[in-house]
């Protein structure tokens, strides 16, 4: 294989920063994968000006990526759970690899879409989808891969903690931090998604499943957001030494999995306590390993690309190979899932 060729379909704040990364990085991602790997192809409806694709065809119908015989991946960076579905399942079925990442479309369509992949010999791979350039995806699947999983927990919704954060240590108004986070691209395109905890659902859906080996299970989650708290509950937090941080937790108990969303007061002395800004964090405790800790900004486009652009070297060095490495299926009945109360 001369090329990894890469069909990037979706312009945005993740799809231009993939886009960006790749040909800036263009001769140590070909060190990396053993192969070199070129953007072959964009689909987008739109030009994003900030990111100037040069010579690379576009196309404005995003299935044109999907037909292009000469893509071998494509990355869907369209977002929602309509056309990024359709696209997604286009682009597998003509036997084309797909990189996303789409957390609503892994954590609401993920059990259909794997089937989908293992079904044509093709690899779906997300782990820009959780906790933005975090490798929490690499560390649970492989990383921790010799340990039983009691619990994780984390900050997993970069714009939530980055309005607490503002709230608190500036005083500033909810409404007006969150436009903030919409202009600076970490937000959602719909931003009650981060506000009531829908995307740290989503996110914790995913990394229960790699945990715990179980299905997508969007219902089981327990979800409350940010919207109710004011600074003065998290000024009265402060003077009893604790932070307000919204949480993912995903337990192992004698109920059953336990999946839930929500604030949670945090002793200030704790390293989540003193997670800031757009910051993700995720607690993981294995029966080996005990606990362990994962850092770094769960939001933005250049973050995000790191994640993406890591699932495509994988890939590149995995086809280049001539072998895809197979990632655990997650079969384990539903069962096992606690009801969603709290
Ligand atoms: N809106 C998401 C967040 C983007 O703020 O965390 C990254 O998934």
């Amino acid at each position: 294989l001369r090329a990894v060729n890469i069909g990037i379909c979706g312009l945005g704040t993740v799809g231009g920063g993939t886009f960006s990364l790749l040909q800036n990085h263009e001769e140590l991602l070909a060190a990396r994968a053993g192969t070199s790997v070129k953007v072959k192809h964009v689909g987008a409806r739109r030009d994003n000006p900030e990111c100037p694709t040069g010579d690379t065809p576009v196309s404005r119908d995003i299935f044109d990526v999907a037909r292009d015989p000469d893509v071998h991946v494509l990355v869907e960076m369209i977002g929602g759970t309509t056309v990024a579905r359709e696209l997604v399942e286009a682009a597998l079925r003509a036997g084309k690899h797909v990189v996303t990442a789409n957390k609503a479309l892994i954590a609401e369509a993920g059990n259909e879409l794997f089937a989908l992949a293992a079904q044509h010999g093709v690899a779906l791979r997300y782990e820009a989808a959780v906790a933005g350039g975090i490798p929490i995806i690499k560390a649970l699947r492989e990383g921790l891969a010799g340990n039983e999983i009691h619990w994780l927990a984390g900050i997993i919704n970069g714009t939530g903690n980055f309005i607490l954060t503002e709230m608190r240590d500036k005083g500033r108004a909810f409404d007006e931090v969150l436009k903030e986070a919409q202009a600076l691209g970490y937000a959602e395109a719909d931003p009650t998604f981060d506000v009531e905890g829908i995307d740290a659902a989503h996110k914790l859906v995913i990394l229960a499943s790699l945990a715990f080996g179980i299905p997508m299970s969007v219902d089981a989650v327990f979800a409350e957001g940010i919207t109710k708290l004011t600074p003065e509950d998290l000024g009265y937090a402060e003077e009893l030494g604790y932070r307000v941080k919204h949480l993912g937790v995903a337990k192992q108990s004698s109920e059953g999995i336990e999946l839930r969303v929500h604030p949670t007061l945090i002793p200030e002395s704790r390293l989540l306590a003193n997670v800031n800004g757009v910051k993700n964090a995720v607690l993981v405790e294995g029966d080996a390993v005990g606990p362990t800790l994962y850092y770094g900004a769960g939001a933005g486009a250049q973050p995000t690309a790191s994640a993406v652009v890591a699932d495509i070297v994988d890939l590149a060095r995995e086809l280049a190979a001539g072998q895809l490495c197979p990632v655990p299926s997650l079969g384990v009945a539903p069962e096992a899932l606690k009801s969603p109360s709290f």
